[in-house]
């Protein structure tokens, strides 16, 4: 039975992955984090575009799944176009939610909460331009929001006082005390949404469920087995925190782990 692909950096892409479980809760899934290349916030767009598409194409001859789903923005928002050109099968990329965040919007501000790398993309630009024109869209770039997502899924206790403080990253900008709603345009950042939400009472949207749609989509008339079987999370490097992040994998059937 030929899998699903998901690929992150880390274990952000989790978030898409538990979306995509909801819909078909028995397709075979191989869970990719480039571990080795973490975090991609922080990277050069030159590095991710060199990066991500031998990643994929490795995995992809590896595997030979049905669809590759690139679950982070930071990744689609800048080698999407070069995967897809790379590979001969349907690639689903990540989308900061700014479209379904400006329509939700009721005071027209909107705050989108990603990468450094992902929030100064041309293509998050258009986004604005295009879906929230008469919006205005904050932005701001969080790797310490990453490796907190990354912390609580390795079972660690993070401190609350981080999330308030790294939402003043938005709300301290010009128009910030009027925004309502919050694109988490990293797939980490759905991970810590109770942290955040407990901080700030916000409407905080992402795009996993679309995605999932897509996938359902792009798979129809495909045949499922008939329970699920064991996922594999295959890890660019493997390292302690690998080993600590085994209950969490072992949540969403994913019960072997492997390298690259
Ligand atoms: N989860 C990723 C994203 O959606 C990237 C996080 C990182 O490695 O910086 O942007």
């Amino acid at each position: 039975m030929r899998p699903l692909l998901f690929f992150d950096s880390g274990v952000g892409g989790m978030s898409v992955l538990a979306a995509a479980q909801r819909l078909l809760p028995t397709a075979p899934i191989v869970y990719a984090a480039d571990s080795a290349g973490y975090p991609y916030g922080t990277r050069t767009e030159a590095e991710i575009a060199a990066r991500v598409p031998a990643l994929l194409g490795r995995l992809v001859e590896r595997f030979q799944p049905r669809v590759a789903i690139i679950a982070c923005n930071t990744a689609s928002t800048i080698a999407l176009g070069h995967v897809r050109a790379a590979l001969d099968l349907p690639v689903v990329g990540t989308v900061p939610a700014i479209k379904p965040a400006a329509l939700a919007s009721k005071s027209r501000v909107i705050g989108v909460l990603g990468t450094e790398a992902t929030v100064r993309q041309p293509y998050v630009d258009r986004l604005a331009a295009e879906f929230a024109g008469d919006c205005t869209v904050l932005r701001h770039g969080s790797a310490e929001l990453v490796d907190l997502a990354e912390a609580k899924l390795r079972g660690e206790a993070t401190d609350p006082a981080a999330y308030a403080r790294i939402l003043t990253g938005l709300t301290d900008q010009p128009g910030g005390e009027r925004m309502d709603v919050v694109v988490l345009a990293c797939t980490h950042f759905r991970l810590v949404e109770p942290e955040l939400s407990a901080a700030r009472p916000l409407t905080y949207l992402d795009g996993a469920d679309g995605i999932a749609r897509r996938i359902v989509h792009l798979t129809q008339g495909q045949d499922w087995p008939a329970a699920p079987v064991p996922g594999t999370a295959i890890f660019t490097r493997l390292d302690p925190r690998t080993e600590a992040l085994r209950p969490a994998l072992a949540r969403f059937g994913l019960q072997k782990i492997d390298q690259l």
